[in-house]
């Protein structure tokens, strides 16, 4: 299959699928964690006509998920509104790209009234990984992802009582750039389910 991994620098559901023996892609307006060869490095929607079978796509939610919502009505971000809905018409343009099957992953938010539900909520500690971090997708001609390693994420409880996941936790002793690009990687569980169930092994 001809698959496109859409806003993905890190390479996680490109590798997961070429290990598999697909013909995949990652594009981002950034060049590629792993320096591949197999990796656009400009607007996606220049390379969404390129006649993909599936795309799989992660765009920025910064002004669409709900952890995000606090700053919409903060005088120092006055645009903030204009930004979320720029941040929509990006997913809708996606959403009704001209491919067979197309999955649309982000965190629970504003998509959910602005568009429509998502068809699932997955977790990574439903695939093996160690963390919480609901991850929403919007799937057109795809099956749901069946969790494959359902296991308990580590939790890390504060000298005030709170409790926080210890990935999360960990990632918060990073400087925000570093822990912004971490925190939005792809767990290798849910790309690795991507690949072996929407894609399967080539023959
Ligand atoms: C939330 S991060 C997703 C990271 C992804 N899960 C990964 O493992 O690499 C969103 C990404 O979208 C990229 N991006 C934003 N606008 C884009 C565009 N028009 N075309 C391609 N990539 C874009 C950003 O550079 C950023 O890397």
């Amino acid at each position: 299959m001809k698959v496109l991994v859409a806003c993905e620098e890190s390479g996680t559901v490109r590798e997961a699928f070429r290990k598999l023996g697909h013909d995949a892609w990652s594009c981002d307006l950034v060049a590629s964690r792993d320096a591949s060869p197999y990796h656009y490095m400009q607007d996606v929607l220049e390379v969404l006509s390129l006649g993909w079978d599936l795309l799989i796509a992660h765009p920025p939610c910064t002004y669409l998920s709900n952890s995000g919502a606090r700053w919409l009505h903060d005088t120092r971000y006055p645009n903030r509104m204009g930004d979320r809905e720029k941040a929509v018409d990006f997913f809708m343009k996606l959403r009704n790209a001209s491919v067979d099957k197309i999955a649309i992953e982000n965190p629970v938010g504003h998509l959910s009234t602005a568009y429509r539900k998502p068809d699932q909520v997955v977790q990574p500690w439903m695939f093996g990984d160690d963390a919480s971090k609901g991850t929403c997708l919007w799937l057109k001609n795809l099956p749901l992802l069946v969790p494959t390693n359902i296991i308990s994420p580590t939790k890390i409880v504060t000298s005030k009582g709170k409790s926080f996941d210890k990935w999360w936790y960990e990632t918060c002793k990073l400087p925000l750039k570093e822990r912004a690009k971490v925190r939005s990687k792809t767990f290798q569980g849910i790309a690795d389910a991507m690949a072996e169930q929407w894609g399967g092994k080539v023959e």
